[in-house]
């Protein structure tokens, strides 16, 4: 479905192509920002994360049954800070009681620098917390660093204090620059990318302005079919009837030249007459100010009414027109003159595209449905043709049909009404053999049918047959 909606609206198909860019190229850039700064808050914690853990974890295996031992716990911090270039400064604080804390820090601080906050949030929740802070290192200017405060735990596995690691932020600086460099990359690519996309593709904002502007000509193309077709209207109608009291007149009738050409007048204008018609169902259809009425009708009745009107036209050709009518009455729900114009449509295409043999019209009942088929042994369409015959003013031009009067317009009506009333339609040609046109419309149960033939069988008790036998051959 989509390829044809793609296929009948290059404008639309472009315009749809457009937008998807515009909001691709900032959901690109959002989406890279994001997956940029969550990276880097990862990288970083995890950098952070990891010196914590170092301290933590020598302290944990060296040092825990001896953190009594003020001296000794001193030595191995001021040993790690030493081997450790990154790591600035540690301090350690232990719950000794319930009031009470011990307290030894590296001999690089010269006094405690904890922030109490960071060491509550971090004893309490028993994970590591960090913040950026200034620290002046032996009277060296105050430097950045990162503040790492993570809980101690004891041999026990209980919380016995929190350990501050103050951490260059040398190293996470580094972080932050491979970030910004990874980010500045992306960018770069993103931005060849829509450069790209742009010089390939900048005459689509044009297209869609043109697009704009045609669906406003479209608009204006249409209301003025429907004006015209309107005002066409009356002065055709005096025409056809002041030919019609012509050809009356008794001085006329005996006049053949004459009544030839008031004939020739009846013929023409009764021509324009049904391409004001088409054009104002066409003009109606696009508008969506069709109207359809809703009832319940034999199918059967529509057709035997359609070969009715159109045996003479068949008769005057020498085509035989066969229908093979139905055994019982089948109820299809819609607008009954509507079904009736699709009828026409079609028979009256499969008369004037044969030259010469049988039009044959049949049912066909399936599961909830009934096809109707129109077949012809006429001059059949194309192959390269079959797939714009439903559109508009399209018309197959060749040797047999140079002289075949039309428009184009019938079969796109006929499929617009076919779906109005939720049918279907379908075709199958074979050049100079014939065409078989279908519709198939939703059958309604009998109980549910309007004021028809009552007394008749329900179809769900008996099943309609499409009657081979009972066929109405009006061969001329
Ligand atoms: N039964 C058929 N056999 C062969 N060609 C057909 C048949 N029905 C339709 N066509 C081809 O499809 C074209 C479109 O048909 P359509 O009914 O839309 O227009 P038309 O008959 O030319 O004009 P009008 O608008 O007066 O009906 C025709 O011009 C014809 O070339
Ligand atoms: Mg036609």
């Amino acid at each position: 479905m989509w390829d044809n909606v793609f296929k009948n609206n290059k404008y639309l198909a472009q315009l749809i192509y457009s937008m998807i860019v515009v909001i691709l190229i900032p959901s690109a850039l959002v989406i890279n920002t994001i997956y940029l700064l969550r990276s880097f808050s990862r990288d970083m914690d995890y950098e952070l994360n990891n010196k914590a853990l170092l301290v933590e974890s020598v302290i944990a295996t060296h040092l825990v049954d001896k953190l009594e031992n003020e001296a000794e716990l001193k030595s191995v911090l001021d040993d790690l800070v030493a081997d450790l270039s990154e790591i600035r400064a540690i301090e350690v604080f232990r719950l000794k009681d319930q009031k009470n804390l011990s307290f030894t820090t590296t001999a690089s601080l010269t006094r405690a620098v904890y922030d109490p906050v960071l060491n509550h949030l971090a004893f309490s929740a028993g994970k590591a917390f960090s913040k950026e802070i200034y620290v002046a290192l032996g009277g060296k200017p105050a430097e950045r660093m990162w503040l790492v405060a993570s809980p101690m735990y004891g041999q026990a596995g209980t919380k016995i204090g929190v350990i501050n690691t103050y951490v260059s932020a040398a190293q996470i600086d580094e972080i932050t620059q491979r970030t910004v460099n990874d980010s500045i990359k992306i960018l770069l690519i993103t931005l060849v990318f829509i450069l790209l996309l742009l010089i390939n593709h900048f005459s689509l904002f044009e297209r869609a302005v043109a697009f704009i502007k045609l669906k406003e000509v479209d608009d204006l193309k249409d209301d003025f079919i429907s004006i015209a077709a309107h005002e066409l209207k009356t002065p055709l109608t005096v025409i056809k009837n002041y030919a019609y009291l012509l050809g009356k007149n008794e001085h006329i009738q005996g006049n053949g030249e004459m009544l030839d050409e008031v004939n020739k007048i009846m013929l023409s204008s009764s021509r324009l007459g049904v391409l004001v018609d088409d054009l104002l169902d066409v003009s109606r259809i696009e508008m969506n100010r069709m109207k359809l009425d809703e009832e319940t009708f034999n199918i059967g009745d529509v057709v035997s009414n359609v070969i009715a009107q159109l045996t003479a036209e068949a008769q005057n050709k020498q085509l035989a027109l066969v229908y093979q009518k139905l055994e019982t009455p089948i109820y299809v729900s819609g607008d009954k003159n509507k079904l009736e114009q699709i009828f026409i449509n079609l028979i009256g295409n499969a008369i004037k595209y044969t030259l010469q043999g049988t039009v044959t019209v049949t049912h066909e009942l399936e599961k909830k449905s009934i096809k109707t088929s129109i077949k012809d042994t006429g001059i059949g369409i194309p192959p390269d043709k079959m797939n714009r015959l439903f559109e508009k003013f399209s018309r197959v031009f060749n040797e047999k049909t140079k002289y075949v009067p039309g428009t184009g317009l019938g079969l796109w009506i006929t499929k617009e009404l076919t779906a109005k009333m939720g049918g279907k339609i379908y075709v199958e040609s074979i050049e100079n053999t014939g065409t078989q046109f279908s519709v198939v419309f939703p059958t309604v149960p009998f109980s549910t049918s309007s004021s028809e033939n009552t007394s008749g069988p329900s179809p769900a008790q008996a099943p309609a047959q499409a009657n081979p036998q009972s066929t109405e051959n009006t061969d001329a």
